[in-house]
């Protein structure tokens, strides 16, 4: 079976967390895209959510589905989040930014009652670290802020290579919805995923970084013939 196929069938099966009357937020990438439209097949049978979405192509995605998308602070609080993941440990830690969404994304996780993380089998990881941590930053000081960035990494562990700017193909850099660059850091295995968070945040620069600690409620597994269900 396919990395597309468990997607599919993570994304689907989120919906049994979906009722009516609820306030949903929409995660952003390739496993949340099975979800969205997964939704709106519900929504167009009658089914009636409310929704705002945690990226610009989510939120064009879903209108296009039918799926009314509201600003995020239409709502006191969201009742559940439903988002992918590019790596996950067994203590429901996640590495989330993969594709350059990880500040809305967060931001949209803390105001939901619960987070909903949905993979396909291969996000599964015994250690974070493997895929390269995407950290937000101002352009401002890029070049410092990289190398505090390397430092942090560095201090508390990670052996990785260093970390790079996200380029587009046409060389420019890569830019989030809001404006911000995105640094992908080579950290290698990452034995405390707390202090890294820590030390990031605390870097002036530093807009938000791609680890996600404490956020995911339950995480759906796709797999081949069954989806799993793992709860923090
Ligand atoms: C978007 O910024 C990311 O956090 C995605 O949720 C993550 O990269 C997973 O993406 P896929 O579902 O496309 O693998």
């Amino acid at each position: 079976m396919s990395a597309e196929a468990q997607k599919k069938r993570a994304g689907e099966k989120a919906l049994d967390f979906i009722s009516g009357g609820m306030a949903v937020g929409l995660g952003t990438g390739s496993t949340a895209e099975y979800f969205v439209r997964a939704l709106a097949a519900r929504v167009r049978e009658g089914l009636k959510v409310e929704t705002t979405a945690t990226s610009l192509r989510t939120a064009a995605l879903a209108e296009e589905l039918g799926i009314v998308v509201k600003d995020l602070d239409a709502f006191s609080r969201l009742d559940i989040t439903v988002d992918g993941a590019d790596e996950v440990d067994p203590a429901l830690r996640l590495i989330k930014g993969g594709g350059g969404a990880l500040l809305r994304e967060k931001i949209v996780a803390a105001a939901s009652d619960a987070m909903i993380v949905i993979v396909d089998e291969a996000k599964m990881v015994e250690t974070l670290g493997r895929f390269d941590l995407p950290v937000e930053v101002v352009p401002f000081g890029l070049a410092h802020t990289l190398r505090k960035i390397e430092e942090a990494a560095r201090r508390v562990g990670c052996a990785g290579s260093g970390a790079q700017l996200r380029k587009l193909h046409s060389g420019e850099p890569f830019q989030t919805d809001g404006g911000h660059f995105i640094v992908d850091c080579a950290c290698g295995a990452i034995p405390k995923p707390e202090d890294l968070a820590q030390s990031l945040s605390a870097i002036p620069g530093v807009v938000d970084h791609g680890l996600f600690i404490g956020l995911a409620s339950k995480v759906i597994v796709g797999r081949d013939g069954s989806a799993d269900i793992l709860s923090e």
